[in-house]
């Protein structure tokens, strides 16, 4: 076990675990943070994705002694009152079924708008394929980053 300092969500975490503990694991197990799920453990699903210094990232992939200096955002920490414009665009088109991969794709959405505020139909479906529905919300997740892009 080693101690690691971490910055989550803009507050310091001290956390002692392995140093190959993925970051996926200590976010929901040691620190309670249980928005970001697990889904594949490969990076094949994206139900994990956080932000790393402002990219979306896979948690799972992630070992905690690669993450100390870093910025780490789940979706806890995406907006104070979960009204991030992807938050709400997401409400407005109802885009949630069982709502199991949405934390992450809401955070994938949210830096492809960092990253690019006005995307075309193809970046949104470039960026968003590499996460995966099993409710196949596609069309929704589709119009919901568009509608968000607009805001
Ligand atoms: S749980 Fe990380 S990509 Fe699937
Ligand atoms: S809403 Fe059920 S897996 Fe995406």
């Amino acid at each position: 076990m080693s101690v690691y300092n971490l910055n989550i969500n803009g507050k310091s975490r001290v956390v002692d675990v392995s140093p190959e503990t993925p970051l996926l694991w200590v976010l929901r197990d040691e620190i309670g943070l249980v928005g970001t799920k697990f889904g594949c453990g490969i990076g094949s699903c994206g139900a994990c994705t956080v932000h790393l210094d402002g990219q979306a990232t896979r948690s799972c992939l992630l070992q905690v002694s690669q993450l100390e200096g870093a910025k780490i955002t789940t979706i806890e920490g995406l907006s104070p009152d979960g009204d991030h414009p992807v938050q709400k665009a997401w409400e407005d088109n109802d885009v949630a079924q069982c709502g199991y991969c949405q934390s992450g794709q809401v955070m994938t959405a949210a830096a492809l708008l960092k990253n690019n505020p006005n995307p075309t139909k193809s970046d949104i479906r470039n960026s968003m394929h590499i996460n995966l529905c099993r409710c196949a919300t596609y069309n929704r997740i589709e119009k919901a980053v568009s509608d968000a892009s607009k805001k």
